[in-house]
């Protein structure tokens, strides 16, 4: 049977209905989805109910889970699936990461050499107000940009550092273990990808981690950067997701960026989450190298 697909608000989003994700997909479903993660980068599908290693068995559909280098937020049952929350145990210490505040547009594991660029989000706890997440089709953006920015990063590569990253968050999580540090040095990777399996050019950004470009001074890259960014972000390649508890949204940051509202610290909010090393025959995976390799050479 073919997957009944739904267009999402006129956006590049697609809703999955139908699906019950806790049970063990059939081949043809799988291979369903396959095709569809990779022309459609976020994907939807609404009123599940996992436990952690059912999300984890699912995730890993699409490819080997990361253990993200914050350690700290990993679940203590599966941890591969990481917790994305402001609660607190009964010791007032925080079970997950990211807390409360605004997270500005970002692509997850940019900072990474070889970044796993599947994600995998549940909702099981939400505000009454805030928490709305938001991506950009970077594909599209990529077809609409003008040719004048398109020959600015032809050929160039972004340096991506994740200490600029850590600088937007909010108390602990500003603070790394000296193994998170040692994983995560500058890297670079080019601006700009071809899909393997669309043929589309996507732009690969991530305005948290990004501190340069190379070949452009500071002043040329950050003036370059603030018009890349204001043509993304218009509203015709932007989607944003209410969520609802059950909610399951999985994306490749490949070809999206994405951006989280913040809501009230008093109100309760958890998410579980993984990450999916995603196959280079379907997806696009930026290779990096390190930033400072480069520079020597
Ligand atoms: C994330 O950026 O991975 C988290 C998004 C969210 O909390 O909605």
């Amino acid at each position: 049977m073919p997957l009944e697909i739904r267009p999402l608000n006129g956006s590049f989003a697609r809703e999955v209905p139908g699906l019950r994700l806790w049970e063990q997909l059939d081949n043809v479903t799988v291979d369903q989805l396959h095709d569809l993660w990779s022309h459609h980068p976020v994907l939807v599908f609404r009123r599940q109910a996992l436990s952690e290693q059912e999300l984890a068995r699912f995730s890993a559909l699409f490819g080997p889970l990361e253990r993200v280098v914050r350690s700290e937020w990993a679940s203590l049952v599966v941890p591969e699936v990481g917790l994305i929350s402001n609660l607190k145990d009964s010791q007032g210490k925080r079970i997950g990461g990211l807390g409360d505040g605004e997270l500005e547009w970002h692509s997850d594991q940019s900072y990474m050499m070889k970044p796993a660029t599947g994600a995998v989000l549940y909702a099981l706890e939400l505000p009454p107000a805030g928490g709305m997440t938001s991506w950009i089709d970077l594909s599209a953006a990529y077809e609409g940009l003008p040719e004048r920015l398109k020959r600015q990063i032809e050929g160039r590569s972004g340096v991506f550092d994740y200490v600029k990253r850590l600088a937007g968050y909010q108390g602990v999580d500003r603070v790394i273990s000296d193994e998170a540090k040692r994983r995560t040095p500058p890297v670079l990777h080019p601006l700009v990808h071809t899909h393997p399996v669309t043929g589309k050019n996507a732009l690969y950004l991530d305005s948290t981690t990004t501190v340069g470009i190379t070949g452009l001074n500071i002043a040329a890259e950050s003036s370059l950067l603030d018009e890349i960014y204001a043509y993304v972000t218009q509203p015709e390649f932007v989607y944003h997701h209410h969520w609802q508890v059950g909610d399951i949204v999985a994306w490749d940051n490949g070809v999206t960026m994405h951006r989280r509202e913040p809501f009230d610290p008093a109100a309760r909010r958890l998410m579980k989450r993984t990450t999916v090393f995603l196959s280079r025959d379907r997806h696009i995976v930026p290779e990096g190298c390190l930033a400072i390799e480069d520079a020597l050479s």
